[in-house]
């Protein structure tokens, strides 16, 4: 079809846009870096290092919070857009890190001129407004990410291509600290922040950065035409993007499909696919609705069998079980094509597996979400119950083994979403992935 980039029938795919599908943290790290292997381009296109990807190999674990998932394969160039926020410290602890494991990232990585920046005070307001509030706090990861956001849309932030003007960044540097100071001194008893000792530090990291900046709108465009295969990595999940997501407890960047055309500078029409990345179960880190949230004891099983720590802040993810409504809305709002299945293996031990299927609210039966904010605090799930399969999945290497319960709950969860399931995930590392037909 012309204007897709060859996506024609039994054509691959040129630009594929991979999301969460519901509150961060499916493994889009592991898929991401299985689909690399056939891509030539992975790009961030949204959020910061509030993401933290893990990929693993053989026995190392890499966790990605900046750098897309892709660097981990030779010779794939790594794209940071301009819909992402940057702290550059952060970055350039990620670039040596991974130089220090034998990645070399100079050649590889592209970070776009008009990223935004964290500043120190940034990330000082995000702390400042959680601890100021309990009720209505959002859990945030602290990493300065909403209120970099907030400064880019009042049109007052600093971009990673004005830190080569020194002047020109000066001058917005010392008009920020103004503004920024007179609030942080309002709400707790100190000095603020100096300018001249930021600029100092930032000219250092711009520095450091100059090799890899450029303008990848640019770049991503030209090698679409040239038929290049390109992957967008989002970060977060559907229920946290700032518009769809179950405002407020959401982050502050479009983290649903539509992202990644904003987000990296390409149109709608050159996308072919989206994947949406869902667990075999829900989590969720931070404050906020969840109404398939498990009791304590079942929390307690399966957050140690899944390892549910966040991989940014190491902090206890919630869990719950696989909520289908939620999954649903997040297909037809990504767009999602097909569904990468995650952690069946944590359900391993589990006799009895529930599905939410619908909520019940005010006395009404809800398939969808409405826009009533206490609608997610306040309604009661509607389940459906399924026998487990009570065996290890996790040496599974063909979808023909898996046990007839885990095919039955599989189907029921493709049948609800409506979406093909691509590939099933059984384990943390590349090899303990099956294509699932
Ligand atoms: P992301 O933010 O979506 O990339 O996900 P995270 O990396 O934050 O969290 C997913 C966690 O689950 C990581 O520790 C992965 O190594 C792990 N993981 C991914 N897929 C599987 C799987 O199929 N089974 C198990 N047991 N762990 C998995
Ligand atoms: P990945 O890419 C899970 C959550 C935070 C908090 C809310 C707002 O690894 O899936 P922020 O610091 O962004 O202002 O926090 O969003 N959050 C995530 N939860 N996975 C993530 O990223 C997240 N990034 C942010 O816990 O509830
Ligand atoms: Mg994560």
């Amino acid at each position: 079809m012309e204007g897709k980039n060859q996506a024609g029938a039994g054509q691959e795919c040129r630009a594929i846009v991979l999301v969460g599908a519901q509150w961060g943290d499916e493994g889009k790290g592991k898929v991401i870096d299985i689909l690399a292997e056939k891509m030539d381009y992975v790009v961030r296109y949204q959020g910061g290092n509030n993401a933290g990807h893990t990929v693993v190999i053989g026995d190392r674990k890499y966790v990605l919070h900046l750098i897309p998932s892709g660097i981990l394969h030779d010779g794939k160039i790594c794209v940071i857009g301009h819909g992402v926020v940057i702290d550059p410290k952060a970055l350039i602890d990620e670039i040596e890190l991974l130089r220090s494991q034998g990645i070399d990232c100079s050649e590889r990585l592209k970070i776009s001129d008009k990223a935004h920046v964290i500043f120190p005070y940034h990330k000082r307001i995000d702390e400042l407004r959680e601890s100021r509030r309990v009720k209505g706090r959002i859990g945030t990861t602290k990493k300065g990410i909403g209120p970099c956001y907030a400064d880019k849309v009042a049109r007052v932030g600093i971009r990673i291509g004005d830190l080569y003007d020194k002047e020109y960044f000066s001058a917005r540097l010392e008009d920020n600290v103004e503004e920024k100071n007179s609030m942080v001194k309002n709400f707790e008893r100190s000095e603020g922040f100096c300018s001249s000792e930021i600029l100092e530090e930032y000219l250092n990291y711009a520095e450091y950065l100059k090799g890899f900046v450029t303008d990848t709108t640019l770049l991503l465009n030209d090698a679409l035409k040239n038929g290049k295969a390109v992957l967008f990595e989002g970060a977060q999940g559907t229920f946290l993007d700032v518009d769809y997501g179950t405002y407020p407890y959401v982050t502050s960047s479009s983290s649903t499909a539509g992202g990644a055309c904003t987000g990296a500078g390409v149109g709608p029409s050159r996308i072919d696919r989206v994947i949406g990345v869902v667990k075999a179960y829900t989590t969720r880190v931070g404050e906020g609705p969840f109404p398939t949230e498990f009791d304590p004891g079942l929390m307690e099983i399966i957050r140690k069998k899944g390892g549910e720590f966040g991989a940014t802040t190491g902090r206890a993810r919630r869990c719950g079980w696989f909520d289908s409504v939620l999954v649903k809305n997040s297909v037809d709002i990504n767009g999602i094509d097909q569904v990468v299945v995650t952690k069946i293996d944590v359900l391993d031990e589990l006799e009895k597996i529930k599905i939410c299927v619908a909520y019940r609210y005010n006395g009404k039966t809800y398939t969808s979400i409405p826009g009533d904010p206490r609608f997610l605090d306040n309604c009661v799930p509607v389940y459906e119950e399924y026998p487990g399969w009570m065996r290890d999945t996790s040496g599974i290497t063909s979808h023909e083994d898996l046990p007839a319960e885990a095919v039955r709950y599989l189907n029921r969860i493709r049948e609800l979403i409506g979406t093909e399931i691509m590939l099933v995930s059984v384990g943390k590392s590349r090899k303990q992935t099956l294509i699932y037909k």
